[in-house]
This record gives C-alpha cells, structure tokens and sequence, in this order.
C-alpha cells in the first residue's frame, strides 16, 4: 500500500444521528474529551458560543434547545484520524441534515435507553438507507431508570429493520449502573464516578465469573449478570464485520454520556470497524479516495461563522487527493481555475489555517459568493459529483422590508442565507416580490433573525398563496419558449439562478404538467 492510502485508511468521517435530548450534544463533548481536543468537558455548547457570542442567533439556538449550525470537529484517537460533522437535530432542518449525511462514510445512532427509538431516528434511518450508510449504536442514559434493553433491541431490530449485535452489555442500571460487559473479551469496565469532566480512569476486571468480579460487584449481580448475558447472546446476533459495513447490522454499545462512561469502550472499536473514506460517485465515472488527484465537493454553506469576520464558509468534503495550501483548484461548475491559500480546518475545535488535508476531511472555503451547495472542485478534471439535491420547499412567505430604503441589504442577505440551503430564494420573472420558500417553518424563525442581526434589515412576512414549487427543464427549446410565454405569471428564478414553476395548487401544477408533458418538473434539484 502507498503511504498515501495508508494516511487515508486512517481517516474516519461520521455524523451522528439522534433524536433530539438523547444526548449527541453531550456525546460529541465526551468524544472531544477522549480525543484530547477539548481540557474539560461541559464546554461545547459553550465553546461554540464563547466563538460566536455576539451573534444573536446562536443565542435562538441555545434558548431553543437546538443546534442550527453544522460544525465539524477533528480529533486523533489512536493513531486514527476523527472527522465528526455534527447534523442538525430538529426536524425542521432535515435537508441540511441530509446533505451533511452525504458527507460521511459512517454514522453513530445514539438512543436514549428510557425512551428507545423515536420519530426523529426512524426519519434519519430512512436517510442513510439510501446510501446503506454503516450504523454505530450507543445506548445512552443508562444512569436512568431505563427500560428493559433487550426490549429495546428488539424494537430497534423491527422499527428501524437492522438487525443488532451487542458488543458490551450493561451491568445494572440507574443508580445501580456499575458498567458494562464486554460479551466479546469477557471484560468487566467499571463506571468511576465523579470523571464526568476529565478522560476516566480505565478500570476493568477480566473475567465476569471470577472472585474478582464478585468481591467488586457482589454476587447476587454476578450470578444475574451470568444469566442475561446467557440469554442475550442466544437471543441477538453475533457481529459481522461485512454486514456492519453493508449497513445490515449494528454493533451495540451501552453508557451514560452525562457519566461520562462507555463511550471510550465503544470509541475503541470504532475507530477499528467504522469506515476509511470510501468511493463516491461522479457521473459517469467513481472516483476512489486513494486516487493521488484532489477533488471534493461542497455539502454545505454557512454565513457569518464569525462574527469578527463576517465570512461565508464553504464546507467541502475532500473526496481524492491532497489539499495543499496555495493550490489552484478547478471550480467545475464555472469551469475556473482558483488559487486557495487560506482554507480552514476544524481541529480541536479551533479554525486554524491548515497547510494539508486529504481524503476524507473536510476543509472551509472562504466563500465570496461563487460557491454553491452541491459544487465540484478538481485539481483540472471536468468531473461532478451526483447525489447532493435541494429539495422544493413545501412552505412559502413574502418578505416585505420595514424600510424600503434597505431593499440592497434585503437581496444581498437573502441570497447569502439561501445559499447555505437552509432556506431557498425565488424572485418572480414579472414582479419583485422576493418569495422565501422553506421545508419548516422555523426556518422563517431563523431568516428573521439573521436578517435583524447580521444583515441589519428588518423584515416582515406576508402569507403568498404557493403551494410548491418545481424545478423545470425542457429539451425542446420551441416547447420551453412556448411553456415560458403561457406560464409566465407563475415562473420564478431561484437563489442559484434556475428556472422555477411556483404553482399556487397542486391542481394548477398537474393540470400545467398534463399540459406540457415535455417539461420535466422535479421536485429535487441536482447541483
Ligand atoms: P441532544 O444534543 O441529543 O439534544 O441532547 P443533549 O446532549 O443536549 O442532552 C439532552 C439532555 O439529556 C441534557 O439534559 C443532558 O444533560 C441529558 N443527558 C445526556 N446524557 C445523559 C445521560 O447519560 N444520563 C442522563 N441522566 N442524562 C443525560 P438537560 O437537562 O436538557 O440539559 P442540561 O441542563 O443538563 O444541559
């Protein structure tokens, strides 16, 4: 193997997936802690806001309880290179999460063990089925009253149709929680209390049917511990690596965040069966993460990252090759040669200037306004990337300016936010109106805000009778000309400058469809 391949077989790229409380913020700290990218735990959300505390709307985010942003987060463990890109939780920001989630190789399903799975997991599962994205699980709150857990693998097995393979086992639970069981090496790991906030002590006692085991943990648990353990490697699946990977089968790990316990155990293992970066499509073509040419693409934009800066990022998932500080890069879309001196990385939580990065890592682009979601870059090759869609928004406003005067700071503000994809733009072709079309409603929320504090411009809704909207394409341009002439009132550019059909009902979007059954209207758009 060249050096290159080995440096990429150590990088591990992944998101995690949840419901909202069952505990990915308090995961990702711990994950932080054990990677030594962070002195003390308790201090991401913190952290992210000591960076950002003049920006408002990173307080809407903590008062609301939810995490808008996607950030990424690097950290060594073991001779292993940790890429975790955080999704965001709330339902209203599936699309961002989405796109994040074709960004990584692999994904950690985090489950509160009161409550088992819920809606918002189920909606995540659907999303890496599509990619047969391999699943970690980590069985969160075990220092809580929780329910019965062979109860809630089953559930897992046939809500979320995967089947489990549980690696460790816990030893009690609540205030009775005392660790976990490794079923494989026969090893006890013992919770220590009071380690919350520091990397804990790894205290483990080999063998479960020993007098150590009983003098640590009492007979009485012994002998119970014996029995489930019995039961529960009769009833559940033995890991297989190859199933794992082909997203069949999940390893099971169980632990407290908040504790500050099993997620080293099941760390471990991760960073062994989760992974390298794999192969992506593009076109015609799959482009393998060892090729020695650089080439990524942009999963996602954030403005203002910085308040001090007032900069646009770009997040770009390295696909092949190496980034070097300085390089001229191909833009595909533009079909321009660009030189990038200054991209940034997220290690240890820090954005530092990065003079290297390859396959598999992601890099921030300073973005001035050329860069979209979905855009390729290549070290010369006129490739693109598939599989990165916007998808039509289901909810429409009209924004309305307090002061007309400001409209320069409304277009330019609106634009920028749209580009990030949480939101989308569509400028009507015979009027000015600016429509905003979202897939939830907070997203309004948010556009609101961002607008007020970063834009300085105070903006209104106006309810707008649209009910969806479609892109549209037409090979025969004697029947596109024709379809624009009769559909003009109802035709609309959106933020990226594509042509849209903005139906007032779904009835007037099929009876136009059954009218021009030579235009191709989609509801998802390819970069
Ligand atoms: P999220 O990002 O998935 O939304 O979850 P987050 O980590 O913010 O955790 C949600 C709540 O669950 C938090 O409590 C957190 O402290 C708690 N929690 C996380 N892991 C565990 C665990 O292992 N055991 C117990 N008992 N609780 C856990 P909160 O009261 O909502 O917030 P906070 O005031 O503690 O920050």
């Amino acid at each position: 193997m060249s050096q290159f391949a080995e440096e990429v077989g150590k990088r591990r790229t992944f998101g995690i997936i949840s419901h909202p409380d069952a505990g990915k913020t308090t995961i990702t700290e711990k994950l932080l802690l054990l990677g030594n990218a962070i002195q003390l735990a308790g201090t991401v959300k913190g952290k992210k806001t000591g960076r950002m505390a003049t920006s408002d709307w990173m307080k809407m985010e903590q008062d609301r309880g939810i995490s808008i942003t996607t950030s990424v987060m690097q950290f060594p463990y073991k001779d292993r290179m940790v890429n975790l890109l955080d999704t965001p939780g709330h339902e209203d920001f599936s699309e961002d999460t989405y796109r994040t989630l074709t960004a990584v190789d692999s994904v950690l399903m985090v489950i509160d063990g009161a409550k088992g799975v819920e809606d918002r997991t189920v909606k995540l599962m659907d999303v890496c089925r599509l990619r047969d994205t391999p699943i970690f699980t980590f069985i969160n709150k075990m220092d809580r009253e929780v329910r019965d857990q062979i109860d809630v693998l089953d559930e897992i097995e046939s809500v979320l149709k995967i089947k489990c393979a549980p690696i460790t086992w816990p030893i009690g639970m609540g205030k009775a929680f005392r660790g976990v069981y490794n079923l494989y090496t026969d090893t006890i790991h013992l919770i220590q209390p009071g380690q919350a906030s520091i990397v804990p002590d790894d205290v483990q006692i080999q063998g479960l049917n020993t007098d150590e085991a009983r003098a640590e943990l009492g007979a009485d648990v012994v002998e119970e511990m014996i029995e489930e353990v019995e039961l529960v490697r009769g009833g559940s699946y033995e890991f297989n690596l190859e199933e794992y990977l082909a997203g069949e089968m999940t390893p099971v790990f169980f632990g407290t965040a908040l504790a500050n316990f099993g997620i080293r155990e099941m760390l471990n293992y991760f960073v062994e069966w989760a992974p390298a970066p794999i192969s992506r499509e593009a076109g015609d073509r799959t482009v393998l993460p060892t090729e020695e040419k650089f080439s990524g693409f942009i999963f996602k934009i954030q403005a203002n990252m910085d308040p001090k800066h007032r900069d646009r990022i770009a997040f770009m998932r390295i696909c092949s090759g190496t980034y070097s500080r300085g390089m001229k890069m191909r833009h595909s879309r533009l079909g321009k040669d660009i030189k990038v001196a200054d991209a940034v990385t997220f290690l240890a939580g820090d954005r530092t200037n990065v003079e290297e990065a390859i396959s598999g890592e992601i890099i921030g682009l300073h973005n001035h306004g050329t860069i979209q979601i979905g855009d390729t870059f290549t070290q010369g090759e006129d490739m693109r990337f598939t599989g990165i869609p916007h998808f039509a928004p289901e909810l429409f406003k009209r924004v309305r300016l307090k002061d007309p005067l400001k409209m320069k700071q409304l277009q330019k503000g609106l634009q920028q936010l749209s580009e990030e994809g949480a939101t989308q733009l569509f400028m009507p072709l015979n009027n000015n109106d600016l429509i905003l079309g979202a897939v939830g409603v907070l997203q309004f929320d948010v556009v609101q805000q961002r607008l007020r504090d970063e834009y300085k411009v105070e903006c209104i809704y106006e309810p707008i009778s649209v009910s969806t909207a479609r892109w549209v394409y037409c090979d025969d341009e004697k029947i596109f000309a024709e379809f624009k002439r009769k559909s003009a009132e109802n035709l609309a550019v959106d933020g990226g400058g594509h042509l849209t059909y903005i139906a007032p009902t779904r009835v007037n979007l099929s009876l136009t469809q059954d009218r021009f059954p030579e235009v191709e209207f989609s509801a998802t758009r390819e970069h």
